[in-house]
C-alpha cells in the first residue's frame, strides 16, 4: 500500500476509535454520582467545615447558631450532603422540617447560608457542574427550611 493511502486509512481508524470512545468516556462521568465527582467523603468533609466556619462567622446568622455542637453540625451536614448526592452514608439527623420548625428562618438568612455553600464550592475550585447540582439539592431544601419572609 503507497504510503499516502496507509496514512489515509490510520487517520480514518484513529478517527473512528475517537468517535467510540469519546461518547463513552462522556458517558461514564454522565452515569457517576455526584458524591463520586465531588471526589467522595474527604472533599465534601473539607466543604462542609469550610462552609459551617463561614456561618459561625458571619453576624447575619451566628445569633443562631449561638449554642450549636459546631463538630455535630458539621458531622450531620457532611452525612447529609453524602447521603444526598448518592453516597454511601446515612445520614443521623432529624429531617429539615421538623429540625427548622419554628426557627421562622426566613429567605434572605436560606440566601445567606446558601451563598456561603456557593463561595465555598468555588474557593475549593469544584467544577460549575458539580457545583450546580448540589446548590440545586440543597435549593431543594428551601420549602422544608424557610418560614418566615
Ligand atoms: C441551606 C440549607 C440548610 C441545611 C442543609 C441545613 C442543615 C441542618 C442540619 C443537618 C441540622 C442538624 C439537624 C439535627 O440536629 O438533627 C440543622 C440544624 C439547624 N439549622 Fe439548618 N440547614 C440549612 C439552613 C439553615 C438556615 C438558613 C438556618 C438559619 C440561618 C439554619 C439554622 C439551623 C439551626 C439554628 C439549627 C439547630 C442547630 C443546633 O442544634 O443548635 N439552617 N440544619
Amino acid at each position: 500500500m503507497p504510503l499516502a493511502a496507509l496514512l489515509i486509512v490510520i487517520s480514518i481508524a484513529t478517527a473512528s476509535m475517537g468517535l467510540l470512545s469519546t461518547p463513552n468516556l462522556i458517558h461514564a462521568e454522565e452515569t457517576k454520582s455526584l458524591f463520586d465527582r465531588l471526589g467522595g467523603k474527604e472533599p465534601i468533609t473539607a466543604v462542609v467545615d469550610e462552609f459551617v466556619n463561614r456561618l459561625v462567622a458571619d453576624s447575619r446568622v451566628n445569633g443562631r447558631f449561638g449554642s450549636t455542637d459546631v463538630k455535630r453540625f458539621k458531622m450531620l451536614n457532611t452525612e447529609l450532603v453524602c447521603e444526598a448526592t448518592g453516597g454511601p452514608c446515612k445520614y443521623s439527623g432529624r429531617d429539615m422540617k421538623n429540625t427548622h420548625a419554628g426557627m421562622r428562618i426566613s429567605e434572605t438568612e436560606f440566601n445567606i447560608v446558601a451563598g456561603h455553600l456557593a463561595a465555598t464550592l468555588k474557593k475549593f475550585k469544584v467544577p460549575k457542574q458539580e457545583s450546580k447540582e448540589l446548590l440545586a439539592i440543597i435549593g431543594s431544601l428551601k420549602k422544608d427550611i424557610v418560614e418566615a419572609s
